[in-house]
């Protein structure tokens, strides 16, 4: 009798610890993303999302992860231009930071097709336009690679009880994706209303002429403006659609964290913030742009770049 009561005990704290809701830690008024109902988010695939975004096992020859190109000291930015991928392949575009993608409703400064995470992910893994982390052509070899480490096999089964643990690259994407939506970054001085006297001069400012575009939580209104001049070698959201008006058109970017995700623009052309605000065809004096320049470095969010939750894992599965 004792036996079958533990039994069952134990089969519901099971349940309930597979059933666990993610707990979401969010400012009062800032609303919980939209996540796909195929892919809820647990705490075990949050952590082997970050293990395999760490993981240079995700790249043909070892060399490159997610994190290469997306690192924390930067908000998940770089500090490059662009980036070369394994092959030497030029990067075509900056590299963006990560804070808060899980609620951008489009991915990427220009293509409205790509719009989870999940589908993201398989972007720089399989991608040819530029070449990034090389796995074209070889489908199976992440899942093969994974399966053969104990780690991971153990990590799988945890976070995909519902699937047995299975290891391919729609898990390996959901994954992703989890720990991606995980990366929330709302405690910056802004946020916290502690504004310098200049800073807060700067916030009106952004707000009469900056906030119809840079709008809401992330200061993104999720559509396409264009700001530079037209460049024929990415004429940005033009390249899907195949209209001319939409040629220079790039999604407006998310200015959280913006003062350590430069160079700035999609082309990284912008070398510093004040010449990134200083490009936009927008008339300011002096004294505009040092408020501006206050307020954006007020967008900086110091707990979430050294937030160990984001870090290289502790505890790795696979490439170290
Ligand atoms: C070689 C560098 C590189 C690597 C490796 C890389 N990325 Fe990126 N990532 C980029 C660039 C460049 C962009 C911008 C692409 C664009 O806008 O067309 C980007 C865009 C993104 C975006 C869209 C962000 C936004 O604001 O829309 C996400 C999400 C992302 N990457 C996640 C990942 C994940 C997950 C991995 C690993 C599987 C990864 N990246 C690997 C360079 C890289
Ligand atoms: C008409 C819409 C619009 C307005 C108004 C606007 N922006 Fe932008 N902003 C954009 C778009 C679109 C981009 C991305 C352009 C690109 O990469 O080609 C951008 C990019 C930026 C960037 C670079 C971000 C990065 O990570 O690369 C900064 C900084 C910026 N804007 C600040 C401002 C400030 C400050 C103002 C007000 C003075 C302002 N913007 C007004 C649309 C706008």
């Amino acid at each position: 009798m004792i036996g079958r009561a533990a039994l069952a005990l134990s089969a519901l704290i099971l349940t309930a610890a597979v059933a666990a809701p993610w707990r979401w830690t969010l400012p009062a008024g800032v609303v919980a993303p939209v996540v796909p109902a195929d892919n809820p988010m647990s705490a075990a695939k949050v952590a082997l999302g970050r293990r395999l975004f760490y993981d240079a096992d995700l790249s043909i020859d070892g060399t490159m992860s997610c994190a290469s190109c997306h690192e924390q000291k930067h908000a998940f930015a770089d500090g490059n231009t662009t980036r070369p991928g394994v092959h030497g392949d030029a990067g075509r575009r900056n590299v963006p930071g990560l804070a808060n993608v899980a609620w951008l409703p489009v991915l990427t400064a220009a293509d409205p097709r790509v719009t989870t995470l999940e589908a993201q992910a398989a972007i720089p893994i399989f991608g040819l336009t530029p070449v990034k982390m090389g796995m074209h052509g070889s489908d199976q070899e992440i899942p093969r690679r994974l399966s053969r480490d104990a780690c991971y096999r153990r990590q799988f089964r945890a976070a995909f009880p519902d699937r047995r643990g299975r290891i391919d690259m729609s898990s390996v994407t959901l994954a992703l994706a989890s720990f991606e939506r995980s990366m929330v970054s709302f405690d910056t001085p802004a946020d916290r209303g502690n504004l310098s006297r200049e800073a807060s001069a700067g916030k009106a400012i952004f707000g009469r002429i900056c906030a119809s575009c840079h709008s809401g939580p992330n200061f993104t209104d999720g559509r396409f403006h264009a700001v530079l001049p037209v460049n024929k070698t990415d004429r940005g959201l033009a390249e899907t659609t195949g209209q001319a008006e939409d040629d220079g058109r790039f999604r407006t970017s998310s200015l959280r964290n913006v003062a350590v995700t430069g160079p700035w623009f999609h082309d990284g052309s912008a070398r510093t913030l004040g010449e990134a605000i200083a490009r936009h065809p927008i008339r300011l004096n002096a004294a505009d742009m040092d408020g501006l320049l206050a307020y954006l470095e007020a967008l900086t969010d110091r707990g979430f770049i050294e937030n160990p939750a984001f870090a290289y894992p502790d505890d790795p599965c696979g490439s170290k």
